[in-house]
Formats: C-alpha cells, structure tokens, sequence
C-alpha cells in the first residue's frame, strides 16, 4: 500500500535490548580467531543462542560442534572456542589431554558463578543452584563440581521440597539469565526454610538480564503487543516474553527473523513494543522494523530505563590481535 493509505503505527524500542557485553565479547573472540589463525576456528556449542550470529560465523568458517570428539584428529592444533554459556570442567580437561588449542569465550559473569559455587564448595556447603535443566550453563555451573555438589532448583514447588542432603551449610546461587521475579520468589521461599542458607550479594542474574526485563516492564503496558527478538533456546529472550506478559501486554512474542512474524496471529495495531534478547543482533531488530513498516506507517521511539557501559577484556592469546 502507498503510505496514504497505511495505518499509523507507533513503535516503541526497549532500551537497553539486545547484545550484552558477554556476547559481544563472545562473537569478537570467534571472529578474531578467524583472523588470527585462519579457518577453520571450532566452536564447542553454539557460541551464543542465536542462529543468525552462528550461520554468519560459518559463512568466515567457524565450525560448530557440539562435542570435542567430533574434531577430527588431523584438526587438534586448530583453535576450538567454548561458548558464553561456560562449559563443565572436564571440557577443558579434555582439550588439554587431546592437545587442543582453546579460547575460552565464557562470559565472566558466569565464570563469577562457577568461582562461587567453588568457594562455597571448599567451605563444606551443600550448594542449591537456582536454574533452568537442560540449559548450557546450568550444565557447565554443576560441572564446576563434582556430582552431587550442587543441587538443581527450578522453581517455587521444588524450592518448597527440597530436602538438603546432609547437615552442611546450605548456600545459593543462580543461573545469569533467569526471571528477576521468579528468581525472587524461589529465595524467599528458601530464605524462609533455611535462615541460615549463605546468599550472593544479590544474585547472580546479570546486569543486562536485569536491564532487559525492566526495559520491557516500562513498555509493556503501553503496548498492545511486544515481540521479542530472539531464540526458542535463549533462557533469556524467553524470560523477556514472560515478563512483557505478566506485566500485561495482550500480545508477547518471541521471533527470531522477520519472516516468523505470525501475521495472522496479530490484531490490527496501534502500539507495538519490541526488544531484543541478550544474543540478538540489531540488524534483526531493524529487519522486523522494515516488515511492520511495509504494513504500517512506523514511527519509532526509544524507551531507555538504564545505561550499559560494562565491557569485558578478550582472552590474552587474542589482545594483540585486537590491537
Ligand atoms: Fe554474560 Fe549476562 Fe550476557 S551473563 S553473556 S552478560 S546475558
């Protein structure tokens, strides 16, 4: 349609949104590898959740695996980079005892977590982590420690049953990328049973977590829909969704590419919020901007509710490289 005839649309952008500082560090160490030592560069997992950033390092030649093993014998001296997400212990044990070169693009933020699960751990504590199953740093956390050492909690109910092992201390942490709200609630509930139990300074959910989620809440309301800009796997482009809705937004979705909009699946808009998870590229953001004002008459305004200037130092076998 001529833009006479489209209805006006106003887009509100949450702000702060999309890439943290981890990730961005994360995708630099891949890149630079490239650089450095030419293709191919390994990557152990996805380096961050989000299929556009990885299909884009392919195309430089980074190669995904999921396992060590799937490096051919002839590749150990290429570099093999561990995603953000962090990795258990005996990933880099392997590498190691393989004679493998690796980088590791761990956020520091989560390795912040590994080193307090191991200092409770060394003062004799039973560790509750508080956690999404299944996910790669929830994997790579209890990994720090033997089995049995840290103790999964995933929500409210299991914060309610949970029984500690033995009579050591009892200590918690958290996944980086969790619901600020749930999150809350589940240690409250902890808090109340075990008085005694040894907290973090807050918690251990992120800077950028906590920024994304209040960006969101002070759009939501305002909007009559808020689409999310990430992956099905991303922790926490989901948490995103959750909170756009619990904070009353009618409509909340999380899309990973413009051509996944569920256009029949939205009312005619006035409103519209849009974020991005901590491991979406902006230029998602500006392509799902072109396809509602291929619709609409798009105005664009920035809802910012917090400054991010948090940078994170690149693996020392890189610096120069980035010099
Ligand atoms: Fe790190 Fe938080 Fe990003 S833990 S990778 S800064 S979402």
């Amino acid at each position: 349609p001529s833009a006479g005839n489209r209805p006006p649309l106003k887009v509100l952008l949450c702000a702060p949104r999309g890439f943290c500082a981890g990730v961005d560090r994360a995708v630099q160490i891949v890149e630079l590898a490239l650089e450095r030592f030419g293709a191919p560069v390994y990557v152990r997992h996805e380096i961050v959740h989000n299929k556009f950033v990885v299909e884009s390092l392919k195309t430089k030649g980074a190669v995904f695996v999921e396992e060590l093993d799937e490096i051919p014998d002839g590749h150990h001296d290429r570099p093999v980079v561990f995603s953000a997400h962090g990795v258990p212990k005996s990933v880099p044990e392997d590498a190691r005892s393989r004679n493998m070169f690796y980088l590791d693009a761990t956020c520091p933020l989560v390795s912040k977590v590994h080193k307090e699960a191991e200092i409770h751990f060394r003062r004799g504590r039973e560790i509750v982590l508080i956690g999404h199953a299944g996910h790669p740093e929830v994997i790579g956390t209890m990994g720090q420690l033997p089995e049995g050492a840290v103790r999964l909690v995933e929500t409210v109910e299991d914060a309610r049953a949970f029984e500690p092992a033995g009579d050591r201390p009892l200590a918690w942490i958290t996944q980086t990328t969790l619901s600020v709200d749930d999150t809350a609630q589940i240690v409250e509930v902890l808090t109340a049973r075990f008085p005694d139990i040894v907290a973090p300074h807050k918690d251990d959910i992120c800077y950028a977590t906590t920024n994304r989620q209040e960006a969101v809440k002070a759009v939501a309301p305002d909007v009559e829909a808020l689409i999310v800009v990430g992956a099905p796997n991303s922790s926490n482009s989901q948490r995103l969704r959750e909170v756009a809705e619990r904070a009353g937004c009618p409509v909340a979705l999380l899309v990973q590419r413009a051509a996944d909009i569920p256009w029949d699946a939205l009312p005619p808009l006035t409103s519209l919020g849009i974020t991005a998870g901590a491991s979406a590229p902006e230029v998602l953001v500006e392509e799902i901007i072109a396809a509602f004002a291929e619709r609409y008459e798009v105005t664009v305004d920035s809802v910012r509710t917090a400054e991010e200037t948090i940078s994170f130092n690149l693996p020392r076998a890189l610096r120069e490289a980035a010099e």
